[in-house]
């Protein structure tokens, strides 16, 4: 590179004019106007105009000729204002243009295998597996550098109120977070093998009982899950801890970093303290423990109504101890039988197995259901859900978990179609209390909800135990923003016993807790401080900030449904030596069941 580079493309004004500049950047168009080559030169700032004509420079001119979209070019020249019919007032730069009298053309390029502002309409595996192209999107561009603006908000925040940034390993032991591990062979350990962290999890604790009093870590974390929407494969948690701390000094900390964040990247202003609602109180109300609290059509139980009424599923339902619950949607009486037959569809994804309606029209009911009910019934259930002329009320009679799951997810569906969310809203909730084990139907036995190093409530651990452990309550805690879990911590066991006893509820045997958490133990015995934390989906935070559905626009180089990446083809078979040396042999069949 014989010149050197003095702005930017997105640079130069109409106080520039006269002034010699060198420009460096992309070719992105190219047009001759009779013998006058025009071209847009950009990199992430920008455009420029840059102009070649003959009577400045021939040799520059001649060579401008075989510039094609995306070479790589160097210009000097003078800022020149642009004529009148030229000026775009779209452009920052759109009064000037630079009449080049050096072109270096400094890399060639092949055409792009699609055209780049065309990349909305473009297939999106097209566009990844050739990533370093689609990245060099304006759109993308600037959600990578808001990214990046966001990763120096959070460790400013967090240093300014003492935190410490330590790192912590990537290859370690498996940190059970409820995924599956990554595994990594160990050459020199034969048959032994490393997991990467589904979060750094125990070594924040340990930096904890280490006296380090405040660790922050902007960490990466590995799990191999079923991915959708908003999940990948490795993704960024903004993880914390603190000792001698409790629940509310890390929902005000959380809350700050939330003000800051979203006033320094998109100025929007974040309303706080963020509400509290239990688990219980979000799974009655919203069927879901990450409720979208901008709007209401809550979930109400009739069950009540429905074990007294003569329609038959009700009653059975209420009988064996399920519940029927409802939601009435505002103005829903205009649905047409196919909106309803689609939304019993809808509702069936989710195990509901029917999904009864009233409509209240001026003349009064009109539902499948209606001759089931009593004038007294009816009276108490319209009072119960509030239910006026022109409404829609959907039932679901079920057990507890289907129909909060289906009544659920209709509510969000149908607040979705018929527009009932504002989006510019950002409506912040923490969610506490939960339990601290879930039942696994396919595993028969407990597991943690959270992970297993979260603190029960005592009393609870106290008075349930062994005989009802699904009683037990957590001190664990989400922070849920518009319906998304964007982070989750808790209050962490510090005391050893403690520590045994929920491992033993989760039926592990003190074989297994010797050989996977021996550290921990020791470590919990030699004077652990009382401690707890949170971690933050800072992919998923980067995603509201950018008002974006999909997590791969928030990350340079994100992986597919299949956890892989399309640009470098990993996964990929490794040759025969180095699985010798890993002491590893591929079953024969593994790779054709792709
Ligand atoms: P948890 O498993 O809830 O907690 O994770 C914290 C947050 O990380 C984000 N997240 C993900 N983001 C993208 N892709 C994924 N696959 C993915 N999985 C999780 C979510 C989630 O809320 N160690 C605990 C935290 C603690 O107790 O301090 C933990 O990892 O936004
Ligand atoms: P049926 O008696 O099966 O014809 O059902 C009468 C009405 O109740 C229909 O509108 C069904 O969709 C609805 N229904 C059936 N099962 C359930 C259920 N478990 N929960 C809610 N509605 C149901």
């Amino acid at each position: 590179m014989e010149l050197k580079r003095t702005h930017y493309c997105s640079d130069l004004r109409v106080e520039d004019v006269d002034r010699d500049v060198v420009l460096m950047g992309w070719c992105k168009t190219r047009r001759d106007h009779g013998g006058v080559i025009f071209v847009d030169l950009y990199d992430y700032t920008g455009i420029s105009q840059i102009v070649f004509k003959m009577e400045i420079s021939e040799d520059s001119h001649v060579l401008a000729d075989t510039i094609r979209g995306e070479f790589v070019l160097a210009v000097k020249g003078k800022v020149a204002h642009r004529i009148e019919g030229n000026v775009n007032p779209k452009l920052p730069t759109g009064q000037i243009e630079v009449l080049v009298e050096i072109l270096e053309i400094l890399n060639q390029s092949l055409t792009p295998p699609y055209v780049l502002e065309n990349r909305e309409n473009v297939d999106e595996k097209l566009r990844l597996t050739y990533r370093f192209l689609d990245l060099r999107d304006s759109k993308l561009q600037n959600n990578l550098m808001l990214r990046s603006k966001a990763m120096q908000i959070v460790r400013n925040y967090y240093t300014s109120q003492r935190f410490f940034e330590i790192e912590t390993p990537i290859l370690t032991k498996s940190t059970p977070e409820g995924a599956r591990d990554y595994l990594v062979p160990s050459r020199v350990n034969p048959g032994l093998f490393y997991a990467l962290p589904q979060s750094p999890q125990l070594f924040k604790q340990l930096l904890m009982i280490s006296g380090y009093d405040r660790y922050i870590q902007i960490a990466r974390c590995f799990r191999d899950e079923d991915l959708r929407g908003n999940r990948q494969p490795e993704f960024t948690q903004i993880d914390l801890e603190l000792s001698f701390t409790e629940p509310e000094e890390i929902f005000e900390l959380t809350e700050g970093l939330m003000v800051q964040l979203f006033e320094q990247t998109i100025g929007v202003k974040v309303e706080t303290p963020f509400p509290l609602m239990t688990y219980q109180h979000a799974m009655e109300n919203y069927g879901s423990d990450a409720p979208d609290i901008r709007f209401e059509m809550k979930l109400k139980d009739i069950s009540d109504i429905a074990a007294e009424c003569e329609l038959r599923v009700f009653k059975q339902v209420v009988d064996k101890g399920g519940i029927v619950k409802a939601i009435c949607v505002p103005g829903g009486a205009e649905l047409s039988r196919k909106d309803l037959d689609d939304l019993t569809e809808f509702a069936q994804i989710y195990g509901a197995k029917g999904m009864a309606w009233i409509k209240l029209n001026p003349d009064g009911w009109q539902s499948p259901i209606a001759k089931f009910f009593t004038d007294e019934q009816k009276l108490s259930l319209e009072e119960r859900v509030g239910l006026n002329e022109g409404d829609l009320v959907l039932f679901c009679a079920d057990q507890k978990k289907i129909v909060y799951d289906a009544l659920g997810n209709l509510r969000m569906e149908i607040a979705r179609r018929r527009g009932l969310i504002n989006d510019s809203e950002y409506r912040f909730v923490w969610v506490t209390d939960f339990p601290l084990f879930e039942y696994s139907e396919s595993e028969k036995s407990y597991t943690s909800s959270h992970h297993p190093f979260t603190m029960p409530n005592t009393d609870d651990l106290e008075k349930y135990g062994e005989a009802s452990p699904e009683k037990i309550r957590s001190r664990a805690y989400d922070v849920v923003l518009n319906g998304v879990e964007i982070g989750g911590g808790s209050i962490r066991i510090h005391r050893e016993d403690i520590q045994n006893k929920v491992f033993r509820l989760l039926k592990l045997t003190d074989e297994e807790i010797e050989s996977k958490f021996d550290f921990l133990m020791k470590a919990l015995s030699y004077g652990a401080p009382p401690h707890g934390g949170i971690a933050l989906g800072f992919d998923r935070l980067m995603m509201f900030l950018l008002k974006t559905n999909s997590i791969r626009d928030v990350i340079a180089f994100p992986k597919t449904q299949k956890a892989g990446c399309l640009m470098t083809d990993a996964p990929s078979e490794v040759e025969a030596d180095q699985l010798d040396e890993l002491h590893i042999r591929v079953k024969a069949s593994a790779h054709q069941t792709e």
